[in-house]
């Protein structure tokens, strides 16, 4: 096996707290353990296809284990998808192998969610050796229990609607926390949960709106004149889900380029209608109930700031892993939890997925238990 002597790294798609927490365990054990130089590419993929570059050594990996979001910085940047200059777009995946080329790397560690995964996989398929970590506070990335980030928001989630509480109480008000999560649940339900959330609404379980009214109805009888309502920010009514079941049918039927084109379209305008979808959410509870309702939309505070303790252990965890994926020569696989171990998971796999909440997950089976309505 060649011996390895030079690694890159970089972090894409939407930052979140641990990241710097992971950046700092590859360092340490990639140069600090095994000698091995350490280049740190800025802005995610776009500085690979830049070559825009960092020297990780000793002394620039000091003081990151508490620091939010990415030292390296980082973008949503697709490099076989880059503007050009035309107003269209074109591939640039070349210019990332000669990038990786030029400077002799034998491995490249690619930190982020979904759509990090995407580009690895095209990376992987370039030959690139590629080790990737999961990170994303939403924690839909397949194939893996945790993400580095997930904790951290939801603590700050958490925090935010024991907050609510207080005012919602001292007003006789209905209060909507809208929570991140793209098109997952788990945040919103997991803060929902820990938070006490008398209603919880995720993208999973379409709601009726008459239902949640009729819950937040049902506190008011028992003596409990406000409620704390934590909404996903992918959630939606039955009446939008089954829009966009169709059109998600429509879009796998389409054939020609021309199909392809108006399904993408029709996606397109499906979601900017649904821009605000929680402040009408707000007037329609308002109109049902004959409470006051008003929205806090958490946004950009989850993302930010220190990372949680298991966040700063879990990116450890796994950044460490990473190196000794490398050192065995592990390529293509992203180091995933799997109760208390870590495991390899094909990139090629976690690219082709989302983790979304299961019906029958037990978090949601807690919820009702305790008596929150899911709105369905
Ligand atoms: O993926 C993390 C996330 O924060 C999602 O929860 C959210 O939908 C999205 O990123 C926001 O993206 P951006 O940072 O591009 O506004």
């Amino acid at each position: 096996m060649k011996r390895i002597q030079r690694i890159g790294i970089l972090t894409a798609g939407g930052d979140s707290p641990g990241l710097n927490a992971a950046i700092r365990a590859v360092g340490k054990t990639a140069v600090g353990q095994y000698g091995w130089e350490l280049i740190g590419f800025r802005d995610g993929f776009l500085g690979m296809i830049e070559d825009h570059w960092v020297d990780l050594d000793k002394r620039g990996l000091v003081g990151m284990l508490t620091l939010g979001g990415t030292v390296l910085g980082t973008s949503r940047d697709k490099p076989h998808r880059m503007p050009s200059e035309d107003g269209g777009t074109k591939d640039m995946t070349g210019a990332i192998v000669k990038t990786y080329r030029r400077h002799k790397l034998d491995a490249l560690v690619c930190i982020g969610g979904g759509g990090t995964h995407k580009n690895a996989a095209r990376l992987v398929e370039k030959g690139l050796n590629i080790v990737s970590l999961p990170k994303t506070i939403d924690n839909d990335v397949a194939l893996t229990d945790d993400t580095i980030g997930f904790d951290t928001a939801l603590g700050i989630a958490t925090e935010v609607l024991d907050r609510l509480h207080s005012t919602a109480h001292s007003h006789h008000r209905i209060i909507i926390a809208e929570i991140m999560g793209h098109r997952a649940g788990w945040l919103a339900l997991g803060a929902g949960i820990a938070g006490g959330a008398d209603v919880i609404l995720v993208p999973e379980i379409a709601y009726d709106v008459k239902k949640v009214a009729a819950a937040i109805r049902r506190r008011s009888e028992h003596g409990s004149n406000f409620s704390i309502v934590s909404v996903a920010e992918g959630a939606m009514p039955k009446s939008d889900a089954l829009q966009l079941e169709k059109l998600l049918k429509q879009r796998d039927k389409a054939r020609t380029d021309e199909e392809r084109k108006k399904t993408k379209q029709a996606l397109a305008a499906w979601d900017k209608a649904r821009a605000g979808h929680t402040m009408r959410l707000a007037s329609q509870l308002e109109e049902l109930t004959h409470l006051e309702a008003r929205v806090t939309i958490l946004g950009y505070v989850q993302r930010g700031g220190t990372p949680s303790c298991h966040d700063r252990l879990l990116a450890t965890r796994l950044g460490t892993a990473a190196v000794e994926f490398i050192r065995a020569g592990k390529f293509g696989q992203m180091v995933a939890t799997r109760g208390d171990e870590l495991v390899g998971v094909p990139i090629s796999k976690v690219a082709k997925n989302i983790k979304t909440v299961p019906a029958d997950h037990g978090w949601i089976a807690a919820a009702r238990r305790v008596g929150t309505s899911l709105g369905d």
